[in-house]
């Protein structure tokens, strides 16, 4: 391997490259992101953003989609703000299976920029641009590389991309982007957890039951079709994004905030998590698909009715997670995401156990409820307490479950997780980023629980558009007595 020269982390950077800048991600994300941080002056002054894509697209028409796409968020365009962000923008067609392809972005000896390449483009795609980019001079010390999930599609192929760009960029030049870690409620796990003193004691097997965490969306898979039939859920949403709050809520304490330190103790949750087997997979997992129901109102249609083919792709998956070490031994995390279900909702349960002995009257018996937090994350975002309170009257002593909201009213507009992690890039802060070895962890369980799956040969179940998912998810929970919170 060549040898490089140490990046320099203060090095200030001069330009960003969105490779695949035509695309969905870029459209939705990248751009509005940008433009509100530049509408908040957080972006360098001589900064500029170059949008790399196949297309042939002549400036004026790239302005035009950067404009449609800041214009497609409700909180609109302020002229000045896009005079200022406009002129930063260029655009530069960009085809890296072309021995000259990047011959556009290194014009004028425009080689030792320090640069941020964002790849918002197919896994496949990562090892050959970073090939490219350094056969073209580009990858130069103080630049750096943002990835995209899912990096691969399973262990083999991640280690494979994950070797491909360390041959070209160290890995503390490497940012590969979770975008849950940028939301806000998340980052507020951290500091529910380990800025109070009271849940701490409690946070393990002795006081909590267990753990259900639900990513839940009403949006079906449409135009993305092709990439999700290849992935599903269980690829799509468990191995990044789940396992990531599963690791945020089950991590020990780290030593201090700094990247490597939170990143080693998720590591330690990933090495803990219970391998699936055949056996276990019938038991603890539930695979579904769509068909068509009715969402928010609309008729939708089946998922293999959105692209009329037959597949075997699961668009749910609920399963029971074990952490086998000494806090969450016998403390089941059950996970359930899907597309096209009753409701969007991202939330965590913590469930704690029931009273030991309960010192109440057979009425006040019938009131009683276990306490849970409930950390709302997404698009309700509240952290809530469920507390047993006596009900107030004359009558006997009965009970009433009270949720003490634990959340103050942000006021501001509710930011993008993109803005977050685009800002730490450019700041070369990787603490709200994945590393190397997580991903690969948490790949080899998946792995692990599509092996079970393939061998137990588990097809998906049908579930109605619009409903909760398959009988079987809640059957997952209904065998030890538990019930998934769904009011
Ligand atoms: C993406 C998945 O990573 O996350 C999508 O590929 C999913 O399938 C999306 O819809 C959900 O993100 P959010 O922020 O809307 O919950």
């Amino acid at each position: 391997m060549r040898l490089r020269p140490m990046p320099d982390e203060h090095a200030p950077i001069k330009r960003l490259v969105i490779f695949g800048a035509t695309g969905d991600l870029a459209e939705r994300m990248m751009f509005p992101s940008l433009y509100f941080l530049d509408a908040d002056r957080l972006l360098p002054d001589d900064f500029t953003i170059v949008g790399a894509a196949r297309s042939a697209l002549d400036h004026a028409a790239f302005l035009a989609l950067v404009r449609a796409a800041v214009e497609a968020r409700p909180e609109g365009v302020d002229e000045g703000v896009w005079e200022r962000f406009s002129a930063r923008l260029r655009y530069c067609q960009a085809d890296v299976s072309k021995p000259d392809g990047l011959s556009g972005l290194a014009a004028g000896g425009a080689v030792d920029i320090p640069t941020i390449y964002y790849l918002a483009l197919s896994p496949s795609l990562y090892g050959a641009v970073c090939g490219a980019l350094d056969k073209a001079g580009l990858a130069c010390g103080d630049c750096r590389i943002v990835m995209e999930k899912p990096i691969g599609h399973d262990l083999a192929t991640s280690r494979a991309i994950n070797a491909e760009v360390a041959s070209v960029f160290e890995e503390n030049r490497v940012f590969r982007i979770d975008h849950y870690l940028g939301k806000e409620t998340v980052q507020n796990l951290i500091a529910l957890r380990f800025a109070n003193t009271f849940f701490e004691p409690l946070w393990n097997n002795l006081a909590i039951d267990h753990v259900q965490i639900t990513v839940a969306e009403t949006e079906g898979v449409g135009d993305r079709w092709g990439y999700y039939d290849e992935y599903g859920a269980l690829r799509d949403m468990v191995q990044n994004h789940m396992m990531q709050l599963l690791c945020l809520l089950a991590m020990e304490p780290p030593a201090d905030a700094g990247a490597d330190s939170v990143r080693d103790e998720k590591v330690k949750v990933l090495k803990s998590m219970r391998p699936f087997s055949r056996a276990s997979a019938q038991q603890l997992s539930v695979r579904g698909q769509y068909r068509g129901g009715v969402v928010d109102g609309k008729a939708a249609a089946a998922y293999e009715e959105e692209k009329g083919g037959q597949s075997d792709t699961e668009t749910f998956v609920a399963l029971r997670a074990d952490i086998d070490n000494w806090r969450w031994a016998g403390v089941p995390f059950y996970l359930r995401t899907g597309k096209r279900l009753a409701e969007r909702r991202t939330q965590i349960v913590i469930q704690f156990k029931p009273l030991p002995h309960s010192i109440f009257g057979p009425q006040a018996q019938e009131d009683l409820m276990a306490n849970r937090l409930v950390i709302d994350l997404q698009p309700k975002e509240d952290i809530s307490l469920l507390l047993m309170n006596r009900r107030p009257g004359l009558s006997a002593q009965r009970l009433q479950a009270l949720p003490l909201s634990l959340t103050l009213p942000s006021g501001g507009r509710r930011r993008i997780a993109y803005e977050r992690l685009l800002l730490d890039v450019l700041a070369c802060n990787p603490a709200l980023f994945v590393r190397r070895d997580e991903v690969e962890l948490a790949w080899a369980w998946v792995d692990g629980v599509a092996a079970a799956w393939r061998e137990a040969g588990l097809p998906p179940k049908p579930y109605a558009a619009g409903s909760w998912g398959p009988a079987g998810a809640f059957a997952l929970l209904e065998r030890s007595g538990r019930a998934w919170l769904d009011e």
